[in-house]
């Protein structure tokens, strides 16, 4: 059956509000764990390497879907599954709660 418009846009606001507070202890482990990542996506979620997505900002929920997706084998990349594959279910929320922390500010080229 087809979902109508209301009920599809009803599900982030569902999530969103499922969304636990982050606390100190979870971004202290977030941090020391992103040092495992740090080469390709950087210990402040800007990538260094070129085929590396920016973490900085990024949801917690969908940073904790895509590595479960990984982890899983529904999501597949060469490098991203075999770092998934080690980490535990409070690794991805720690690691979540980090770089979804992360600040971040946007300035668009200037365009007439
Ligand atoms: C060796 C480099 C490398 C390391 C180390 C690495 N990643 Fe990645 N990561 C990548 C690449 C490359 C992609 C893009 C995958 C693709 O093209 O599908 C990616 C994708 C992701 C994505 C999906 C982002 C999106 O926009 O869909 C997340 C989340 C992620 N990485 C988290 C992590 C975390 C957390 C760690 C540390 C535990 C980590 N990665 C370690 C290279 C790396």
């Amino acid at each position: 059956m087809i979902k109508t418009v209301t009920q599809i846009l009803s599900v982030p606001l569902i999530l969103t509000s499922l969304v636990l507070p982050v606390t100190a202890a979870e971004l202290a482990a977030g941090k020391e764990k992103a040092g495992m990542c740090a080469t390709c996506h950087g210990i402040d979620g800007i990538a260094k390497a070129p085929n590396a997505p920016n973490l900085a900002g990024t949801n917690a929920f969908y940073i904790t879907e895509q590595l479960k997706a990984f982890r899983s084998g529904a999501r597949q990349h060469q490098q991203m599954s075999i770092i998934a594959s080690g980490l535990s279910d409070e690794d991805i929320a720690d690691l979540a709660a980090w770089y979804s922390a992360i600040k971040v500010t946007a300035t668009m080229p200037a365009v007439e």
